[in-house]
């Protein structure tokens, strides 16, 4: 099959041939009808996390269900599905405690001995990425990667349930469970902001406070429910924040994956407030907060693929949309090919737009 490569880090992605296995048991291929980019993508491309190559990038996808290895009961051939890196394995101590978003993932790859799920045309071997690899023709995952979904709903929409939709949707209504009036503000609204600020006008947050360098995202965050905005390339984000709210917000999301929004975020808090880092902050460094803020219970925690459980939460968000209720049509901001997927990053780094998504 034709798949995005990521052959050497920092590096572009290379659109190549990759052998792709049959089923094995408790495996489903799936035939990928679309896939979005997200900039966790392109924090491996950077190199800000590490991972083995070559590897075929791309996570947040669906697709239809090609064919099925031995026991699996859960999907048929011609199922529709949205693929999620939380793969669960439903036996380890955080499956059975209700955070299967953490599971220890033990026997969820094959073993390295035998033949993989992916390799080169050569032999050699090829990384699955985040158990899925989502820039390829076909995937080849195990059944606990997949949720079946309503056939009525469009698969390149639903692929952004996949990761985005979920990481934002999930930061607030699972992670932070934002109550109805609160006071939220949300730094970066690319297309996991934009959906974290849906998912605070969604709980019925009072106010909801988007902060984003560029324009466009501003005039987006609007559309997806803020009641305000703040263009940080011309305001201290954080000085705004607070005398919109007068005295700070009860909620805030760091939605982009840097040290310095993430102090933001903890300085935006009034007393007794929770701030979530959502953002991927590079791998190896660390925050600073000051000390004494912690007499004013303020709380910081990390939010990871939004607290899902997302066989229950992805076809509630399908629901959502097909009653008018979750944007999706509007998170699109251009669909493209799998060849033009280098362009698609290079306009992510841009800051332009919200989603790029492959439509195979
Ligand atoms: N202050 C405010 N906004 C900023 C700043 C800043 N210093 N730097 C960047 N931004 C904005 C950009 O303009 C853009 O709109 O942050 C947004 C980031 O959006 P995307 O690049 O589309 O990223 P996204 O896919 O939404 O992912 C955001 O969540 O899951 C993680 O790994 C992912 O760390 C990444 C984060
Ligand atoms: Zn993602
Ligand atoms: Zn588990």
């Amino acid at each position: 099959m034709r798949a995005a490569l990521l052959k050497s880090i920092p590096g572009q992605l290379e659109i190549d041939e990759v052998v792709i296995g049959e089923p094995g048991p408790g495996e489903v291929l799936v035939r990928t009808s679309a896939a979005g980019l997200c900039h966790s993508d392109l924090h491996f491309m950077t190199g800000a996390y590490p991972y083995p190559t070559p590897t075929v990038l791309g996570h947040e996808s669906a697709g239809v269900v090609e064919a099925v290895g031995a026991g699996v009961t859960y999907v048929q051939e011609g199922d529709h599905v949205i693929s999620c890196l939380s793969v669960f394995c439903g036996k380890c101590e955080y499956c059975l405690s209700g955070r299967p978003n953490l599971c220890a993932k033990e026997g969820l790859t094959r073993t390295l001995t035998g033949a993989q799920r992916l390799s080169m045309p050569d032999g050699s071997p090829c990384h699955q990425f985040l158990h899925l690899s989502s820039f390829g023709e076909h995937m080849l995952v195990h059944e606990n990667a997949l949720v079946k979904i309503r056939k009525d709903m469009p698969l390149d929409r639903a692929a952004l349930i996949g990761c985005s939709v979920t990481t934002g949707l999930g930061a607030v209504f699972r992670t932070a469970a934002v109550p109805a009036t609160s006071t939220v503000a949300v730094i970066g609204c690319g297309g996991v902001g934009l959906n974290v600020v849906q998912g605070a006008a969604i709980a019925g947050a009072s106010r909801v406070i988007a902060v984003d360098m560029n324009e466009t995202k501003l005039e987006l965050a609007r559309q997806f429910g803020a009641t305000d905005v703040v263009n940080a390339s011309q305001a201290d984000a954080v000085a705004a924040v607070h005398e919109l709210s007068g005295g700070g917000v009860e909620f805030s999301f760091e939605a982009i994956g840097l040290k310095q929004t993430a102090e933001q975020a903890w300085a935006m808090l009034a007393a007794g407030g929770t701030a979530t880092v959502v953002g991927m902050i590079p791998f190896g460094q660390s925050i600073e907060l000051p000390g004494y803020d912690f007499l004013a219970e303020k709380k910081i925690q990390g939010s990871n693929m939004g607290s899902n459980r997302f066989r229950f939460d992805m076809p509630r968000y399908v629901d959502l949309y097909m009653d008018g209720k979750l944007k999706l049509d509007e998170l699109v901001s251009a669909r493209i090919t799998l060849d033009e997927i280098n362009d698609g990053f290079e306009a992510m780094k841009q800051g332009e737009i919200a989603r790029s998504v492959i439509v195979f």
